[in-house]
C-alpha cells in the first residue's frame, strides 16, 4: 500500500481509502453489519488506514458500524467524515427525503457544532482526522462555517479541514479564511469533470483530491452483467448508466480493451480501474465502497499496482473511442 499526505496537514492515508457509504445501507438495499465489519478489518489488515464516512450513510448507520470496527484501533485509523446534510432541523436547503426523512443541506455553525458531537459519539472518538463540508450549503457564508470549522480544529476535535462537491471558487474562498486540506469530488475514467476545475486548481495549491465512486459503483468492476439484478431499495435499480445499453458498452470495453492491460499485471478490473485512477496527475487517493471481506481485500491490493503513462493513456482512449467519456450520471 501507497500512502499520500492529506494537503498541509502531517496526515500520512493510504491511497486506497475504505468508502463507508454502502456499509450504510440505506440506498444500497441495506447492510449486514458482521460483513460491514469485516471487510473494514479485512481493509485494515491489508495496509488501508483511510476510512471515509458521514452521518448522512444511513442516517449515522454507517459512523456507528465504523466506529465499532475501529474500536480498540483507533490511532491506526485515519477517519474522515462530513458534516452538512443534516436532518435534525429544517434550516438550509432541502437536499432529498427518503424514508419520511428530510435532509438538508446547512452548514450554519450552530449545527456544525451539534453534527460533530453526533459523530464524535456514533464513532466513539473524540476526534475527526478530516472533517469535510459534504455539500455546499447555499443559505450560509463559507466565512460562518469555516470560521466554526477552524473552532472546531482549534479545539482538538478535527485535525483537517476539506471539502467536498465544491467548485474552486468555493475553495478559494475557504483558503482565504485558513488550511483547505481535501476535495473529495466524484471522478472515475467514465466521469472526469473536474479535470476542467478542480483538479488543477488543487493540484495548484497542494490540496488533496479524493475520488469518489471510482468504480462506478460496480460498473467498472465487470460484476453488473446483463443478468444482475439489485434489490427494490438499491438505487442502481434506476439509476442512469445501469440500463442494459450501458452495461453492455462498458462490459465490451472491459473485456475487449482492458483484459490484456489487467492481464499484464495480474489484476481484476476493479484492481485495475483503481490504479487507474491513483496514477492520475494530482488524484491523491481512491475512496472505494466495499460491503465484505472479499471486495475490501481486492481492492485495497490496488494500493500497490503502477501503471504506466501508455497504459494510462490507453484506457483513456478506450473510454473516448467508445463515447463512454463523461457520458454518466450526473
Ligand atoms: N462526497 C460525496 O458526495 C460522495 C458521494 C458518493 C460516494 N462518496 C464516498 O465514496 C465512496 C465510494 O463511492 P461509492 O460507494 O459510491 O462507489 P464505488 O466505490 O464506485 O462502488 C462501490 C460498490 O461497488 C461494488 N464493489 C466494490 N468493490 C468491488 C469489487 N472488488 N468487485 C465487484 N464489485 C465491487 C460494491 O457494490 P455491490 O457489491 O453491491 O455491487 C460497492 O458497494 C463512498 O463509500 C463514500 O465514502 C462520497
Amino acid at each position: 500500500m501507497r500512502y499520500r499526505p492529506l494537503g498541509q496537514s502531517g496526515i500520512e492515508a493510504s491511497v486506497v481509502a475504505f468508502g463507508a457509504w454502502a456499509i450504510g445501507g440505506w440506498y444500497w438495499g441495506g447492510t449486514d453489519e458482521t460483513q460491514s465489519i469485516d471487510a473494514i478489518h479485512a481493509a485494515l489488515d491489508a495496509g488501508v488506514n483511510f476510512i471515509d464516512t458521514a452521518p448522512a450513510y444511513g442516517l449515522g448507520h454507517s459512523e456507528m458500524i465504523v466506529g465499532q470496527a475501529i474500536a480498540g484501533q483507533r490511532d491506526q485509523v485515519v477517519i474522515a467524515t462530513k458534516c452538512g446534510l443534516v436532518w435534525h432541523t429544517q434550516k438550509g436547503k432541502p437536499h432529498f427525503q427518503e424514508y419520511g426523512k428530510h435532509v438538508y443541506r446547512y452548514l450554519g455553525a450552530e449545527s456544525i457544532r451539534y453534527e460533530i458531537e453526533e459523530s464524535l459519539r456514533r464513532l466513539q472518538t473524540d476526534y475527526i482526522d478530516l472533517y469535510q463540508t459534504h455539500r455546499q450549503d447555499p443559505t450560509t457564508s463559507i466565512e460562518e462555517t469555516m470560521g466554526t470549522l477552524l473552532e472546531l480544529k482549534h479545539q482538538g476535535k478535527i485535525r483537517a479541514i476539506g471539502v467536498s462537491n465544491a467548485t474552486a471558487d468555493d475553495m478559494e474562498q475557504y483558503r482565504k479564511l485558513g488550511s483547505l486540506d481535501s476535495d473529495q469530488e466524484r471522478y472515475s475514467m467514465l466521469d472526469q469533470h473536474i479535470e476542467e476545475e478542480q483538479l488543477p486548481y488543487c493540484r495548484n495549491q497542494g490540496i488533496a483530491v479524493l475520488a469518489y465512486s471510482p468504480l462506478e459503483q460496480g460498473l467498472l468492476t465487470g460484476k453488473v452483467t446483463a443478468g444482475r439484478e439489485f434489490a427494490e431499495d438499491d438505487w442502481r435499480t434506476e439509476k442512469p448508466g445501469f440500463d442494459m445499453d450501458s452495461r453492455r458498452a462498458i462490459n465490451a470495453m472491459l473485456k475487449e480493451d482492458f483484459q490484456p492491460i489487467a492481464d499484464r499485471h495480474g489484476l481484476t478490473f476493479a484492481q485495475l480501474a483503481i490504479a487507474w485512477t491513483i496514477a492520475q496527475p494530482g488524484l491523491t487517493h481512491a475512496l472505494v465502497g466495499a460491503r465484505n471481506l472479499q471486495q475490501a481485500t481486492e481492492n485495497a491490493a490496488a494500493g500497490d499496482v503502477l501503471l504506466s503513462s501508455q497504459e494510462s493513456a490507453a484506457m483513456n482512449q478506450a473510454v473516448r473511442k467508445r463515447g463512454l467519456f463523461n457520458f454518466t450520471f450526473r
